[in-house]
């Protein structure tokens, strides 16, 4: 029952951009890639609008449900309005970003939270918190399984006990039973600034690498194009559950929805639906489990 939608939650980290025919530095899945949305925070927030604050409500109310505390790291924080407003509503925030660009966004829209730069993958802050965030599918840019452990590896090292993991993404097992988001280009006009953004977005699934591919060509106000790769790890709810064992980590909820960028979309008081994962978006909530007391196996 979720939205689907090739335009949906899409900075990041390409791999390998042109502009313009000029080649840019290929740095798969790097956190110094190149991404046009990522490059210009406000045509992101244009691009993918969160008037309500929705993802930010959905984060507060679900770590309020499963008993979080009030410190928060939000990994992928992008333009930091998830963490701006969940410190406006109490928490104590920091929003850990690798573009340097959403970060200096971030710093001037939201001066309740504070912001790092950083790479999710593999991070270092003399801080312990009690949820971890990490939204519209930002650990999905952890592509391979290595880098996976290594975000859960991180995630565990930065919680408290029983601190939660709270993610939201895209779900690999939508594409076992669908090929709709493969088989509709999205095209899209954004006017922002007086000016009009066009894009032109193709998905791909690569089979062996076990991502979802995705190439979108900007066609800029001035005419130019720009031409950019960037891909998501395609997880299935089974494999979710097993690195998150290994890690650590019991697995509270894993549903398709409702929730902040679902059809029909998540509101205050929605229960996350049962241990249903056939929708286009995933949910997780996690606890990381105390470690057992000495000499106890
Ligand atoms: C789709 S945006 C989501 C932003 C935000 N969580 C939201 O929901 O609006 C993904 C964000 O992840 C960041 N990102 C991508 N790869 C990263 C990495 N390896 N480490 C840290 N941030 C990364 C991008 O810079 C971008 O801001």
């Amino acid at each position: 029952m979720s939205r689907p939608g090739p335009e949906r939650g899409d900075a990041g980290a390409p791999e390998g951009a042109d502009r313009g025919g000029r080649a840019l530095p290929t740095t798969p899945g790097g956190p110094d890639a190149r991404n046009f949305l990522t490059e210009n925070p406000a045509l992101y927030e244009a691009q993918f609008p969160d008037p309500g604050h929705l993802a930010a409500r959905w984060a507060d109310e679900i770590g309020r449900r499963f008993g979080g505390g009030r410190r928060l790291l939000d990994l992928g924080c992008g333009t930091g309005r998830d963490a701006g407003y969940l410190a406006g509503i109490g928490y104590a925030v920091t929003g850990l970003d690798s573009s340097v660009a959403m970060l200096d966004h971030a710093r001037k829209a939201h001066h309740a939270a504070t912001f790092v730069h950083g790479d999710l993958r593999e991070f270092q802050l003399d801080t312990r918190f009690d949820i971890i965030t990490c939204l519209d599918s930002a650990l999905l840019y952890c592509h391979t399984n290595a880098e996976l452990a290594g975000f859960l590896e991180h995630c565990a090292g930065h919680l408290t006990p029983n601190g939660l993991l709270i993610a939201e993404m895209r779900n690999g097992a939508f594409f076992l039973g669908s090929t709709e988001l493969l088989d509709t280009p999205g095209t899209r006009a954004l006017t922002w600034d007086d000016a009009t953004y066009r894009s032109h977005t193709t998905l791909r699934i690569d089979h062996t690498a076990q991502l979802l591919r995705r190439s979108r060509i900007w066609t800029l106000p001035d005419g130019t194009t720009l031409h950019q790769e960037s891909a998501w790890r395609l997880l299935f709810p089974q494999e979710l559950r097993y690195f998150l064992d290994v890690a650590g980590f019991d697995v509270l909820a894993l549903f398709d929805g409702p929730g902040p960028r679902t059809d029909p979309v998540w509101e205050p008081g929605a229960a996350p639906s049962a241990d249903a994962a056939s929708g286009d978006r995933l949910h997780l909530v996690a606890r990381l489990r105390a470690a057992a007391p000495e000499g106890e196996a």
